[in-house]
């Protein structure tokens, strides 16, 4: 269902004319325009000021965002923020539900009003553009749309001056950027007053002081480069919009017409109610795929744990850890327990001497002589698995971009589905920004060609996620943030116990992540037999809390991260073995950024519930009625809880496995043990 009532109320077609007024005209203050939300909370206002056009933000009465300059700097143009007029303006409605072929619920409905807003530079070379904007009852969005123009054609954009003036000292949680060519995401949450922050990746999660919850972030990242936010640096809590830049520090290059991404404000009143995030989703173009059937969320295993803690390596030689052998005893293993998927990282011609300079040199076609890639595909299809195709770029997208097309051929001919991208690397070999504009075309060029090829993407060192997956939904998920690897080697002792509970309320909003979850062998001996010491990388959590991020960090491909021989023997494992991947609805139970999640999840296409609870490195119980399940069905629920005296430092793998008969009437009390969590599985009574 959906409707659209378009109402043109200010357009003055003579506008242009008008303008010859000149500057002066620009000093009057112009009517403001305004435009809410369905259920009336959220009101964007625009106005032109002293010539700036500017918007703000209010919810329920209250400012969230003061009054916020937008405009560009070009290079070799004028800066286009000064001397601006409204020249008209448009009001339109949408209220439409639609399905995603996978994801944390399965239909959306994509209910807003819109505000179409024309300016016109009042002096010379008289630009045009619109701003477009979505006002939702979970926040706002807009952008900026230039019509092709004689006076704006091609140009190069050095800086957007969008901002926004948070109007109190909210309380953030952020991860830094230097907004430099150098960034990246693998990094540990801070948290600070707003006029604290310097310079922060999106997106930025903010408590206001009167408990609402605003998150700044992008959707739609097409054609233009990441946006960071540039701090206020102690000098008020204006935010300023920073893009990555080219090697030659130039941000945009385009030509008219031409759009930029959506800037996003994302509103709640409780934490809870932050995820699952669709807004942003809703910011994106429908599907474009003709047919998404071969689109399918799967568990997989794969020799990669390994590499990370040095038991196997990704080159050559005595410890190769992609050998037709080992990748056999992997496919077994994956299809004894139903695992979809075995992914192979070190199979291809490579790896060999330091691979993080390799990004000229990989071949994504040829394997090593001891990996038998045909054979092995086969072998895997005879056992109703999928090998996943590991491709490590370290940077190197003209080099991938060259055999991208023979690559995904030959896979798609083999039966390989699904990819595990990597980029691993400062800048690309050009010298451009990881999240310029030149990489958001090489990974878009990825997703078109893999779809292609009928090929889902799982991308490492990624762009951050502006809801791609909306129009392609073979772009499955990726990593962007500290996952389960920096237990193995990372600094300051692995993710400490907090880390998980932060990036639900961050990090999450933005889409799946890859956090390849479910290590059991929490003490990570690397092979020496000796327990690790406290200050060394290990994994800061309880064995229960790996079964809890199966459900509480969604993707849609999910990793049981550990070896094999881990998890023989392990009663534990048959949590990853029943949990479900592709969801139907979930509710967020319980959250307090940085400090605990309990989320429920309702299978798609499933009767079965599962619930995942998490908290950092305070021990928590909390009572949890079960009155989300259908009244009337009798269910058992299967829990995985932290055992006696569980404690992330000092005994992590008590698992305590029980079940007990269920209904919508019933309670059940989660308690946790410090860094600990719970699983549950909750299924139909047989
Ligand atoms: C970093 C990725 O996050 C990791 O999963 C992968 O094993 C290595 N790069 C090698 O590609």
């Amino acid at each position: 269902m959906w409707m659209r009532r378009p109402t043109r109320f200010v357009m003055l077609g003579t506008a242009y004319a008008l303008l010859a007024a000149g500057a002066a005209s620009a000093a009057f203050a112009q009517d403001q325009l305004r435009v809410a939300s369905p259920d009336g909370r959220n009101e964007v206002t625009v106005e032109v000021r002293e010539g700036r056009l500017q918007y703000g933000l209010r919810r329920s009465g209250r400012i969230i965002v003061m009054p916020s300059v937008l405009g560009f700097e070009f290079k070799g143009a004028p800066r286009l923020r000064d001397s601006l007029r409204i020249v008209g303006s448009s009001k339109s409605t949408t209220d439409t539900t639609w399905t995603q072929p996978w994801g944390e619920v399965a239909r959306i409905r994509d209910h807003h009003n819109e505000l179409r807003v024309s300016v016109v530079e009042a002096v010379a070379p008289q630009r045009r553009f619109d701003v477009v904007f979505r006002a939702f009852n979970d926040g706002v969005g807009f952008r900026y749309e230039f019509p092709a123009q004689p006076a704006l054609d091609e140009f190069e954009i050095t800086d957007e001056l969008t901002q926004f003036s948070m109007a109190n000292e909210a309380r953030t949680w952020w991860i830094p950027s230097n907004i430099s060519r150098l960034d990246r995401s693998e990094m540990l949450y801070a948290s600070s007053p707003v006029s604290r922050v310097d310079s922060v990746q999106t997106p930025l999660t903010m408590e206001s002081q009167d408990g609402t919850f605003i998150v700044i972030h992008e959707a739609n990242l097409v054609n233009y480069p990441r946006m960071f936010l540039a701090g206020p640096r102690e000098q008020g809590r204006t935010l300023r919009a920073a893009l990555a830049p080219w090697k030659d520090g130039i941000k945009v290059r385009g030509h008219t017409p031409f759009q930029t991404p959506w800037r996003t404000i994302q509103l709640a009143s409780r934490a809870e109610d932050l995820a699952p995030s669709v807004l942003g989703l809703n910011l994106n173009p429908p599907n474009v795929l003709p047919s998404t059937e071969w689109i399918k969320p799967m568990k997989y295993v794969g020799i990669w744990w390994g590499m990370h803690i040095g038991t196997m390596t990704w080159s050559s030689g005595a410890k190769h850890g992609a050998t037709t052998e080992n990748t056999k005893r992997y496919i077994d293993f994956a299809a004894a327990n139903g695992i979809g998927g075995v992914l192979v990282e070190g199979w291809n011609i490579g790896w060999d001497g330091d691979w993080i300079k390799n990004g000229e040199v990989f071949s994504f076609t040829q394997p090593y002589p001891d990996y038998d890639l045909k054979g092995l595909a086969a072998y895997a299809r005879s056992k109703g698995v999928k090998l996943i195709a590991h491709n490590e770029t370290s940077g190197g997208t003209v080099n991938y971009e060259k055999q991208m097309d023979s690559a995904f051929a030959l896979y798609q001919s083999l039966g390989i589905d699904a990819i595990k991208s990597g980029y691993v690397a400062d800048t690309t070999p050009e010298g451009h920004s990881h999240y310029s504009q030149f990489m958001v075309r090489h990974h878009r060029k990825v997703i078109e060609t893999a779809a292609k090829y009928h090929i889902m993407l799982d991308v490492h060192e990624p762009i951050h996620d502006t809801g791609e997956r909306r129009t392609y939904p073979n772009m499955m998920s990726r990593e962007g943030a500290r996952g389960m690897e920096y237990n193995a080697w990372g600094g300051e002792g692995g993710n400490p116990p907090e880390h998980e509970t932060i990036l639900f309320f961050t990090r999450l909003l933005a889409g799946p992540m890859d956090f390849t979850p479910g290590v059991f062998d929490i003490l990570i001996e690397r092979g020496t037999g000796r327990p690790r010491r406290p200050d060394e990388p290990r994994i800061r959590t309880t064995l229960a809390k790996q079964l809890a991020l199966y459900i509480t960090i969604y993707s849609p491909v999910q990793m049981a991260a550990d070896l094999p021989e881990n998890y023989e023997k392990q009663p534990a494992f048959q949590f990853i073995r029943d949990v479900k991947v592709d969801w139907d609805t979930t509710r967020v139970l319980h959250g307090k950024i940085g400090d605990y999640v309990v989320v429920a999840r309702k299978a798609r296409n499933s009767p079965e519930w599962f619930i995942g609870a998490m908290t950092d490195e305070e021990a928590r119980t909390f009572d949890v009625p079960l009155s989300f399940l259908p009244a009337g069905p009798s269910y058992v629920a299967e829990i995985y809880a932290d055992g006696p005296n569980a404690h992330w430092l000092t005994n992590p793998l008590p698992v305590t496995i029980s079940s007990r008969p269920v209904n919508s009437t019933s309670r059940l009390r989660i308690a946790m043990a410090p860094g600990g969590g719970q699983a549950i599985r909750i299924r139909p009574a047989r």
